[in-house]
């Protein structure tokens, strides 16, 4: 199967599981840690996406976040069922589900697909990023002055929230504006599409922002670590930015 017929297939497994979140009726709650909770919904999406990725192609190993798996394969499907559970849960209408493909270590095709605003993100490596099926390009914005950026809180880890929290005034202060959507690869795919400029985030797990980076990178934009020489894509510290930005909103984290 080619590059280009994993993601049909990505974007196939994304609208069922979507179309199922949007049906549900009532669902129980487990909280994981102390603001980190994970609902019924959460192993429904991961199992009817495993499914149906697996189905069509046997010879590949899958790794979700609420049953894991394959931590290495030639051919690995790396499946967040519900990114941003805790919008979910609550009704607000910012989730995603995101799938990425990864062939030999490296990410290869990113689908990310919001149910709630019914915009699906799908991107091959080497063949640019779609929404909805139209090219994307991230933003032209030079300045910092006139970013926005997305900021994620690291709340679920003290260190990284103090981190977080240390660097949030001299953010805010020099940017146009903040945001906090809850969900990760959303996030990414809005600096994507240029309605952000900037998305960064301590803490993050591969499964957040696979599909994500895919996207982004494949619309032109950065993806580092927070410190320098940092890989974030190893780590989860994540800056992204339309590329223009990049070393500016950096700056701003030490
Ligand atoms: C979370 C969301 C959230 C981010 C957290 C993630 P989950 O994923 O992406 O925006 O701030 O770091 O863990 O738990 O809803 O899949
Ligand atoms: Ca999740």
């Amino acid at each position: 199967m080619t590059l280009r017929e994993k993601a049909a297939l990505a974007e196939r497994a994304a609208r069922a599981a979507g179309a199922m979140l949007e049906r549900h009726g009532a669902f129980k709650v487990k909280r994981k840690s102390e603001n980190d909770f994970v609902t019924e919904m959460d192993f429904k999406s991961e199992a009817l996406i495993r499914d149906t990725l697996l189905s069509a192609c046997p010879e590949d190993e899958f790794f979700g976040e609420e049953t894991g798996g394959a931590t290495t394969a030639p051919g690995r499907w790396i499946v967040d069922p519900i990114d941003g559970t805790t919008n979910f849960m609550r009704g607000h209408r910012l989730y995603a589900i995101s799938i990425a493909y990864e062939q030999d270590g490296a990410l290869a095709v990113g689908c990310v697909y919001c149910p709630g605003t019914d915009e699906l993100f799908l991107a091959v490596r080497g063949e640019g990023a779609t929404l909805n099926g139209r090219p994307i390009h991230v933003s032209g914005t030079a300045v910092p002055r006139d970013a926005i950026v997305h900021l994620g809180f690291g709340h679920r880890i003290p260190k990284n929230m103090e981190r977080t929290l240390a660097v949030f005034p001299a953010l805010l202060a020099s940017v146009s504006d903040v945001r906090r959507t809850g969900t990760a690869a959303y996030d990414l795919c809005c600096v994507a599409d240029g309605r952000s400029d900037s998305y960064v985030e301590l803490g993050l797990n591969l499964y957040d922002y696979a599909a994500g980076y895919v996207v982004l990178t494949e619309a032109g934009g950065k993806f580092t670590g927070w410190d320098d020489d940092e890989d974030g894509l190893k780590t989860g510290n994540v800056v992204s930015s339309n590329g223009l930005l990049h070393e500016a909103i950096r700056e701003r984290l030490r």
